[in-house]
C-alpha cells in the first residue's frame, strides 16, 4: 500500500488501465477459448452419435430377434461381440453393456485401437433408465477421451432397454488444435496488452500534462512570482476548470495582498503626520520656547490635538482589527424605537448647530450589536456634520422591506461626485471635498461602517449628488 502512495500519479493511474485490460483481455480469452471446447465435443459426440446409429440400426435387423427376446435378454455375447466391432476403428472403441451393467464385449482387437475407459456407474445408471444424449469426459492411461452412451432399445420408440453402447474417442486431435488456438489466443493478448498500455501511458500523459503545467505554476507563485496564471486549454474538463478556479483564487489574494499592502502604508502615512506634528513642536519647545507662556499654551493645544488625532486613529484601527473575528460581535434583540429615541439625545449635544429630524418608522425589533449599531449612527452622524453646513438639517429614519429593516440619514451637504462615490468604502480615502469644520479625517469612517455592518449580514448604499446633500442606507436581516 506505501509502494502504491509513493507512485505518481500517472503510474498508477497505468497500473490501474493495465489491470483492468489484463481483466478484460483475459475474460474474453477464456470464454472464446472455452466456447471453442464446447463447440469441438458437441460436433465430435454429435458426429460420433451419427455415424453410430445406422450401424446399430442394422445391427438390429441382422440379430432377426423379436421384441420379445430382446425384452427377456437373449441378447448374447457373439450378438454383442459383432455390435462392438462394427462401431470400433482406429481412433473409437466400443463396449457393450447388458441391462445388469455387466460388459458383454469390447470392440479394441487391434494394439493400434484405442482402450476403452471403465464405465462409470453414475452415466451408466442414467443411460440404463432411458437417458439417451449422455456424453462425459474421463480419461484411459491420462489420455483424456470423450465418452458416449446410447441405450439399446429394440426399435427407435421401445420403452425397453436391454443394453448400452459405451463409444468413446480419443481427445487428443481436439487437445491439440485446442493448443494451438490458446498459444495464439496468449500471443494476441499480449500484443493488445503491450499496444493498450503504450497507448494509455501516452493517452494519460497528455490528459495530466495540463496539471504538470498547474504544478510548475503553483511552485512559481509560491517562490513569489505572483503575476504568474495557469494556462487553462480546454475550459471545459475537470482540469481546465480547476485552472480556471485556480487562477480566480490566486487575482483574489494577489488583491487582498495589494489591498493589505496599501493598508499598512495608508496607515503608516496616516500615523506619520501627526506623529511629525508633534516632533514638531517638541522641537521647538526645547529650542527655548517653554520659557513663553504664551508659546507653550499655543504648542500644548497643538500636540493635545495631534495626540487626540492619534487616540482616534488607533481607535479605528482597532475597531477594523476587532471586526475580524465575527465572535467580537455581541448581539442582542433590539427594539429600533427606543433605540433610536437613545440616539437623538445623543445625537443632538453633538449636532448642536444643525437641526435633528427623526422620521419614524414602523415598529420593528432585529437582532445587533447595539454598541456597535451606534457606532455605525455615529460614524453617519459625523460625516453629516462635516460635510453640511450648519443651520442645515440632519434627518434619521427607518422602514421596513420584505426580510429586512432599513435605517436611513439623510443630510443636506455638499454631496459626493461619481469619483468619490465609487471609492468612499475604502480604508484611508478621502473625497476632495473639504470638512465644513476645516478638520481632515482619516477616510476610515465608512470602510469601518461597511465592516459592522457586514458583521451583522447587512448591507450598506449612499445616494448623493454634488451640492444636493448625501443620504446613507444601512440595511440588516430581521431573522
Ligand atoms: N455625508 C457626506 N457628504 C459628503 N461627503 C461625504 C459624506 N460622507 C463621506 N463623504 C466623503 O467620503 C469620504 C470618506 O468618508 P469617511 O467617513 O470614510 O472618512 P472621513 O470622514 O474622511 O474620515 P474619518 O471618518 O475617518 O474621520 C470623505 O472624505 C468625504 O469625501
Ligand atoms: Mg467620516
Amino acid at each position: 500500500m506505501n509502494r502504491w502512495r509513493t507512485l505518481s500519479l500517472r503510474g498508477r493511474l497505468v497500473l490501474l488501465y493495465a489491470a483492468l485490460l489484463i481483466l478484460s483481455v483475459g475474460l474474453v480469452g477464456c470464454y472464446s477459448y472455452w466456447n471453442i471446447w464446447q463447440l469441438f465435443i458437441s460436433s465430435k459426440s454429435s458426429h460420433l452419435r451419427a455415424s453410430a446409429k445406422p450401424v446399430i440400426e442394422h445391427w438390429l435387423i441382422d440379430c432377426n430377434l423379436t421384441e420379445q427376446d430382446f425384452v427377456h435378454l437373449s441378447f448374447t455375447a457373439h450378438d454383442a461381440a459383432s455390435l462392438a466391432r462394427d462401431l470400433t476403428s482406429r481412433n473409437t472403441v466400443a463396449v457393450i453393456l447388458n441391462r445388469q451393467a455387466k460388459i458383454l464385449a469390447n470392440g479394441k482387437r487391434l494394439p493400434e485401437e484405442p482402450t476403452a475407459p471403465a464405465p462409470d456407474n453414475h452415466y451408466l445408471r442414467r443411460a440404463l433408465s432411458g437417458e439417451n444424449e449422455i456424453t462425459y469426459r474421463s480419461k484411459v492411461n491420462a489420455t483424456p477421451v470423450l465418452v458416449l452412451l446410447i441405450p439399446l432399445r429394440p426399435h427407435p420408440a421401445s420403452p425397453h432397454i436391454f443394453g448400452v453402447v459405451q463409444i468413446s474417442t480419443l481427445l487428443t486431435d481436439i487437445n491439440r488444435i485446442l493448443f494451438r488456438h490458446g498459444a495464439m489466443l496468449i500471443g494476441i493478448m499480449a500484443v493488445i496488452l503491450i499496444l493498450g498500455v503504450a497507448a494509455g501511458f501516452w493517452l494519460i500523459g497528455i490528459s495530466l500534462k495540463d496539471l504538470r503545467g498547474l504544478l510548475v505554476t503553483c511552485n512559481q507563485i509560491t517562490s513569489g512570482n505572483f503575476t504568474r496564471r495557469a494556462h487553462v486549454n480546454n475550459p471545459r474538463d475537470e482540469i481546465g476548470q480547476l485552472a480556471k478556479s485556480f487562477n480566480q483564487m490566486i487575482d483574489r489574494i494577489e488583491t487582498t495582498f495589494a489591498s493589505q499592502q496599501r493598508f499598512v502604508a495608508n496607515a503608516a502615512h496616516e500615523l506619520l503626520t501627526p506623529l511629525t506634528g508633534l516632533r514638531g513642536s517638541l522641537e521647538v519647545l526645547l529650542r527655548g520656547a517653554q520659557d513663553d507662556a504664551a508659546a507653550v499654551a499655543r504648542l500644548s493645544r497643538g500636540m493635545y490635538k495631534e495626540v487626540d488625532r492619534l487616540i482616534r486613529l488607533c481607535d479605528q484601527l482597532l475597531g477594523l482589527s476587532r471586526l475580524e473575528g465575527s465572535s467580537n460581535v455581541r448581539k442582542q434583540r433590539i427594539v429600533l424605537s427606543g433605540f433610536i429615541n437613545d440616539f437623538k439625545n445623543q445625537a443632538q449635544v453633538l449636532a448642536q448647530d444643525h437641526s435633528m429630524i427623526i422620521e419614524p418608522g414602523p415598529f420593528v425589533t432585529f437582532i445587533a450589536d447595539p454598541d456597535l449599531l451606534k457606532q455605525i449612527l455615529l460614524n453617519l452622524l459625523s460625516n453629516a456634520l462635516h460635510y453640511s453646513p450648519p443651520g442645515t438639517s440632519i434627518i434619521l429614519g427607518w422602514r421596513l422591506l420584505p426580510g429586512q429593516v432599513e435605517i436611513w440619514l439623510s443630510d443636506q451637504g455638499i454631496g459626493m461626485d461619481a469619483e468619490t462615490l465609487s471609492h468612499v468604502f475604502e480604508p484611508f480615502y478621502q473625497g476632495k471635498a473639504i470638512t465644513v469644520s476645516g478638520e481632515k479625517g482619516a477616510g476610515l469612517g465608512l470602510s469601518l461602517t461597511q465592516s459592522m455592518v457586514a458583521a451583522h449580514g447587512g448591507a450598506i448604499r449612499i445616494e448623493s449628488k454634488p451640492g444636493q446633500g448625501t443620504s446613507v442606507f444601512v440595511t440588516f436581516p430581521l431573522q
